[in-house]
């Protein structure tokens, strides 16, 4: 069903609101995007693009060529840069656009910084480059690049010869059967078929497109873009989210790509590589001896085609290299609407590398508040004030922790966002109080839709200045979302970001308190009755481009609007914003989640496969609706969705406004219990959570990984996506099948000999000691987890109803002996709220462990003053129980007492403040 017309939108929308589940007709197939079948017709046929000899020009960081195209002569600039870290960027434009083409901004953090190259000419006309160690070659006929890092070819670009570049053209060069779109599929297929001359596009799709009732105009014609990149190192490829798919990406032989194009998709369909809510085009290929990337900065629909790899790694390695190889190493084949190439090549070698070489280009989220990483209690909708201090008060009846309170679109008025419904919320300045002296916060949405209505300031403001998006005849552009007829800032233009930041200014928006965050929602942008959901391809942005070049990036730009006004609100306070749309570098503003998914065990199970492959791609805050959006979960599926829940990063309750309530107290009693059990167990880990966000906005290390993170040569390992890294402190593998009593666990090898690291059970310090699979009993309650061997990691274990309150509670420190009877892990404190840590306002400190001593290592001196102190510290796989321990601060050494337990031990009370200098001594 689609929604077409304006005065039907309001039923289409109930419609899609109200229906079962997505309706994949209401999207295109690459069959029905005409660019992406005119580019993949090229896998069949072959591109012949060259470099034109005597057109090379060398500088001190780049190299710069012409290339053609030897069939219709058409001439492309080439540029290959090198960057400092191990990476390269390529670029391929036309030479002399009828009109400029888009190039992707405010994706990269910055200017990336670029490295110093040498050139050689080798006899045979190849041109090798070399820069920090790594090198790139460049083969003329048919042009090729291949990259080595370190002598190992990582990425070979174009070996296959799918290169694709669309020039611009002038619609009258084309046969008169191009310029009429035939419905008729088999009529497409014929034409495609048969191409007049070597310069025309005999497309039907090519200079005007019809998907069901949306006619996209296409004035400037077709204008695509790809390219293939092979992997000749590696067995298996991952990434491009967002999609409801596996971690490992699958094979599009005999299916559609993966597309990337942001949508918004109700109940979406898991196991498939339809487009969702945000698109990042970076790929990873690994292999046990290398990890490699490529970050497709693309802002357009893009289609990935996956072809996977078959034989054995190290004889394709040296077959591909050797042109012998028997079966082509994994590849993947971006093909994008329009825009110009501009592909970043990540050498790795190791995968924690090559994430932190795409952290180098886009960013990373900053440290967030601490209440951010706590438990967040949201639905469609809390419905009045007295609903959402009631439902607040309901979590201290009942003893579970809850940091942060959700208003939905509803407390809203009339969908009119600045505005408050003043019946269901008629002081909200009183209810924001209530909860902020109790610790809490409120997060409300805010969605990019303008309600169209003449009493609405914001549309008003918005019409005068000339601030929407237009259409293609320079009218403001009128769509249909939650409040009906609406229209679109254009938050491309740099003004209407200024004026939408604005609107946070307590002055303006002067019913929330700068404690109160946001909720960015709607932003693919979401069009009732657009093409598949969304803007027409046609509208203008600001600067003459179309939405078909930034479709894209227009939720990152909402984003940078909305994160500008958090900032500008409170420049001391971190903003905490959630956004559904999402591209490359959008990390660096908010928080994501995986959108409408549905109460049942797949999209359980999905929540943890999305999660993972986001964190690869700069998301590490990331998180799926705890419980399911649409649909009732049953108390099993609910208690398993909080104990998984509870291990991604972004830990989340929401439901649809049609659901049953469902907050803990409304469940058995023993459903209350196992869902409290796992709320607090997330709280006494917010350290480590903490602390791993501080690095990762260090170091871009993601917060949660893959196995192949750490177990880069475990084979096995590579597919398991229903276990989780918590860095490499913890492994995760939640309960999220129905009616278990045993789940099987993967224990990764460190080596190809099957050796494994120890991991100690974190409820009982049992320990695991091989690697392979083991299956591992599960009563309601447990959640299988385990510490690493060799890691020390900060827990808080004192109760309390919200995060906020716990700043100056004691640390324990757990500590899980590898076999040398080693540990080490860090802790990261700080205010958990303002920017002052840029001052250096924090503590990071390093535990080191080893010969029955424990010893702190400050990095960077300690100028945060905390109240806390270490209140006890666990140590478990000791050979030997000790008779007590020494603790020795400022030459003065202390007694403590050492109680034994099952597996392990507990030093009481070391007292010592987490600035001190100290040494723990066991005494035997
Ligand atoms: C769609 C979002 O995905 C969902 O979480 C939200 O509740 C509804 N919009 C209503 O705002």
């Amino acid at each position: 069903m689609r929604c077409v017309l304006g005065v039907l939108a309001t039923l289409c929308a109930l419609f899609l609101i109200l229906s079962d589940a997505v309706d994949p007709s209401n999207f295109k197939t690459c069959d029905q995007s005409s660019f992406c079948r005119r580019s993949r017709k090229v896998q069949s046929s072959g591109s012949k693009y060259a470099l034109i000899p005597g057109t090379l020009n060398t500088y001190a960081d780049s190299l710069t060529a012409d290339l053609v195209n030897k069939e219709n002569h058409h001439q492309f600039a080439f540029k290959l840069e090198a960057l400092v870290g191990s990476s390269f960027r390529l670029q391929i434009d036309e030479k002399q656009p009828l009109k400029p083409r888009y190039r992707v901004e405010h994706a990269l953090k910055g200017q990336p910084q670029t490295g110093r190259i040498r050139v050689q000419r080798e006899t045979d006309g190849e041109i090798v480059i070399t820069s920090e160690g790594n090198k790139a070659v460049i083969h003329g006929d048919p042009f090729r690049v291949d990259f080595y890092e370190n002598d190992v070819l990582v990425v070979s670009v174009n070996a296959k010869n799918w290169l694709y570049f669309e020039h611009l053209r002038q619609k009258s060069q084309e046969p008169p059967a191009a310029q009429a779109e035939h419905e008729n599929q088999q009529e497409q297929d014929a034409a495609v078929e048969t191409p007049k001359a070597a310069d025309a596009i005999d497309d039907p799709g090519a200079w005007e497109e019809n998907f069901k009732s949306h006619h996209d105009a296409k004035p400037y014609g077709p204008e695509a873009v790809a390219l293939d990149f092979s992997f000749p190192a590696a067995e298996i490829l991952f990434g491009i989210p967002e999609h409801a798919d596996s971690f490992v990406l699958k094979s599009t032989s005999g299916t559609d790509p993966y597309r990337l194009y942001n949508l918004d998709v109700f109940e979406y369909i898991v196991d498939s590589k339809m487009a969702l809510y945000g698109s990042v085009p970076v790929i990873y290929g690994h292999g046990p001896q290398r990890t490699a990337g490529v970050y497709w900065q693309n802002a357009a629909e893009t289609w990935v085609d996956i072809q996977t790899a078959e034989t054995n790694v190290v004889s394709s390695l040296v077959n591909f290299v050797s042109g012998s190889r028997k079966s082509p190493p994994p590849a993947a084949h971006f093909m994008s609407e329009s825009g110009i190439v501009d592909a970043f090549i990540l050498l790795g070698p190791k995968p924690l590398d090559a994430f932190k070489q795409y952290a180098a280009l886009t960013g990373t989220h900053e440290l967030p508040q601490l209440f951010s990483l706590a438990y967040h209690q949201s639905r469609w909708n809390y419905n009045d004030e007295r609903d959402v201090t009631s439902v607040s008060a309901k979590f201290d009846e009942f003893n579970i922790p809850m940091d942060t309170m959700w208003l939905d679109i509803e407390y809203t008025d009339g969908k009119r966002y600045f505005t408050w419904d003043k019946f269901k919320f008629p002081q909200p300045l009183t209810m924001i109080k209530n909860l902020t002296e109790l610790g809490r916060h409120l997060v409300v949405i805010i969605d990019p839709h303008i309600k169209r209505d003449n009493g609405y300031f914001f549309h008003n403001d918005c019409t005068e200045r000339g601030y929407y998006v237009k259409t293609r005849d320079g009218n403001d552009y009128e769509g249909w979302c939650w409040p009906g007829a609406a229209s679109y800032p254009d938050f491309f233009n740099p003004v209407v970001r200024d004026y939408y930041a604005s609107q946070y200014a307590l002055d303006k928006f002067q019913t929330v308190t700068s404690d109160v965050m946001l909720w960015n929602d709607m932003n693919e942008p979401s069009v009732f009755n657009g093409p598949e959901i969304t803007a027409p391809k046609d509208l203008i942005h600001y600067g003459n481009w179309e939405h078909r070049d930034v479709h894209n990036l227009y939720g990152h730009m909402h984003l940078m609007g909305s994160f500008a006004g958090l900032q500008q609100r409170d420049p001391n306070q971190r903003p905490f914003i959630l956004t559904r749309a999402h591209f490359a570098g959008s990390q660096r503003y908010a928080a994501i989640w995986t959108g409408d998914n549905l109460a049942d065990w797949s999209h359980l199970q999905h929540s943890i496969k999305m999660c993972l492959t986001e964190a690869t791609a700069g998301f590490s805050f990331c998180g799926a609706d705890v419980g399911g959006f649409f649909g009732n979960p049953d108390a099993e599926l609910l208690e398993r969705w909080y104990q998984t829940g509870i291990f991604l990063p972004f830990f989340r309750a929401h439901a649809h406004i049609d659901t049953k309530r469902r907050e803990p107290w409304l469940f058995p009693e023993r459903t209350r219990l196992v869902i409290q059990n796992a709320v607090l167990k997330r709280y006494s880990y917010l350290p480590l959570w903490y602390t791993a966000f501080y690095e990762l906005e260090q170091t871009g290390e993601p917060v949660i990984r893959p196995l192949l993170a750490h177990y880069p040569l475990d084979k096995e390992g590579f597919a398991i996506d229903n276990q989780l890294l918590v860095q490499d402190r913890l492994l995760v593998r939640p309960v999220m099948q129905q009616g278990v009593s045993k789940v099987d666990v993967y224990f990764p090898a460190v080596d190809d000999k099957k050796n494994g690291d120890l991991w100690y059970d974190v409820d009982t310090y049992q320990r695991q000691e091989k690697s392979g699979y083991v299956s591992v009993s599960v009563d309601e309650y447990k959640i299988p987890v385990w510490q690493r061997g060799g890691s020390i990691l900060p827990k808080k274990e004192r109760q309390r109803r919200a995060s906020t309150l716990m700043i100056n509670d004691p640390y324990t420190l757990i500590i899980c002996l590898d076999r040398q009877g080693k540990a080490s892990g860090s802790l990261y404190l700080d205010d958990e709220k303002s920017y002052a840590y840029r001052q250096g306002q924090f503590i990071h400190v390093n535990y080191e462990f080893a010969n029955g001593q424990l010893v702190n290592r400050f990095i960077g001196k300690p100028k945060y003053k905390s109240d806390a102190w270490i209140e006890r510290i666990v140590i478990a796989g000791l050979e030997r129980v000790p008779s007590g321990a020494g603790i020795t601060v400022n030459g003065v050494t202390q007694q403590l007492e050492v109680l034994p337990h099952e597996g392990h031990v507990v030093v009481r009370k070391p007292g010592v403040k987490m600035d001190v200098d100290f040494a723990l001594k066991l005494n035997y």
